[in-house]
């Protein structure tokens, strides 16, 4: 087979361990997964009896244009339905921007260490990937912004960032914004927007009403617990979701994930809970942490970089050690984080454990 020369570049993302696979593989009963920013609670109990009332219509396709969550959703935002694009996860509309913005002789500028599914679809694409190292755990805005060049189709900002959880104030997104070039996009990817607790945190869409040249991206995955379903979404310029819609597939979005995903949104109000669940159990982690003197990076988000670099298993060996004990994080090395492990802050039980087996490998 002579697949095309970019793929030599390209390596399959690794994701987090599944749990089955951590207790078959380690003959245990009981194992915590905190490795992939997920959220601890299922979907809200309502989105059920939606998903028992799809399965009749399982023998249709979906509706090809997502209508009614496009709608609600640019309900919700204040801006057109011609302005709101629904991926099959916001990864997949990460992937339809590459395809529509990058060939090579481009490139797309991103943070290092980022999400790392940017760099995948920028090399799969022949394109150049322009990485620009973190100032204190933080995405640097001023040499993101002296990266751009001519050839630069794509800015992607994470924010809250992944895999740090720090966050950038509206203020400095804005003015960052305005120095990125009309003809090259800036993806504001606002995965975890909804743990946000801060007064600026729709700053991004307000962006997005303003400039033709961004585009936030956010999906149901994290805190709505359904990103088993796969839906995301993306608010940018009818133009942008124009040409996306060129290249996505008809019916990306699968007609559970499209009624979950509008259920969902209407009981948006519920996210309170939530966010508060995730704030006491950033609370609890910090405390847990600081009692046993282990370090960790303060986050905005549902997840957190700890340090384990002075435990008495090396460092690198720490998730290793920790999964044989039935708690799976990600380990920070492959993230560009040597040292750190990155932990999805889980149930106040979850938590728990995860500190009492950090603690066993303090020694
Ligand atoms: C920064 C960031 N963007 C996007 C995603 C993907 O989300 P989705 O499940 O909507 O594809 C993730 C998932 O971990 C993420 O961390």
């Amino acid at each position: 087979m002579r697949f095309v020369r970019q793929l030599e570049t390209v390596t399959p993302y690794v994701a987090g361990t599944p749990i089955e696979e951590v207790l078959s593989r380690y003959g245990l009963e009981k194992a915590v997964k905190l490795a992939s920013n997920e959220s601890p609670l299922p979907p809200f109990p309502e989105v059920r009896e939606v998903l028992a009332a799809g399965f009749e219509g399982l023998n249709r396709y979906p509706d090809a244009g997502c209508r009614r969550l496009r709608e609600a959703l640019a309900r919700r935002f204040g801006v057109e339905p011609e302005m709101v694009a629904v991926g099959n996860g916001s990864c997949e509309l990460l992937y339809w921007l590459s395809l529509v913005l990058l060939e090579p002789g481009t490139e797309a500028v991103m943070s290092d260490p980022t999400f790392l599914v940017y760099e995948k679809v920028v090399l799969a694409r022949g394109a150049e990937a322009v990485k620009v190292p973190l100032k204190d755990f933080a995405n640097d805005l001023e040499a993101l912004a002296a990266a751009i060049t001519p050839r630069t189709r794509i800015v992607f900002l994470t924010n809250p960032h992944n895999p740090t959880g720090a966050y950038l104030p509206a203020a400095v997104v804005a003015e960052f914004a305005a120095a990125v070039p009309g003809d090259c996009l800036l993806v504001l990817d606002e995965a975890y927007n909804e743990y946000v607790e801060r007064e600026d945190s729709q700053g991004g869409l307000d962006l997005c009403r303003q400039r033709e040249n961004v585009m936030v991206t956010r999906t149901f995955s994290k805190i709505y617990g359904l990103c088993g379903l796969r839906v995301g979404y993306g608010i940018c310029s009818p133009g942008v979701r124009e040409a996306i819609d060129k290249v996505r597939q008809p019916f990306n979005v699968n007609s559970l994930a499209q009624a979950a995903a509008l259920k969902s949104l209407e009981l948006e109000q519920r996210l309170d809970e939530r966010r508060e669940l995730n704030r006491a159990g950033r609370r609890q982690l910090y405390r847990g942490l600081e009692e046993l003197g282990i370090g960790y990076v303060e986050t905005e988000s549902n997840f957190m970089l700890v340090d384990v670099r002075g435990l008495e298993v090396p460092a690198d060996e720490v998730p290793e050690a920790l999964m044989r004990r039935g708690i799976i994080v990600r380990p920070g090395a492959p993230l560009a984080c040597p040292g750190y492990i990155r932990v999805s802050i889980g149930s106040a039980a979850e938590n728990d454990l995860f500190l009492e087996e950090l603690a066993a490998l303090r020694g």
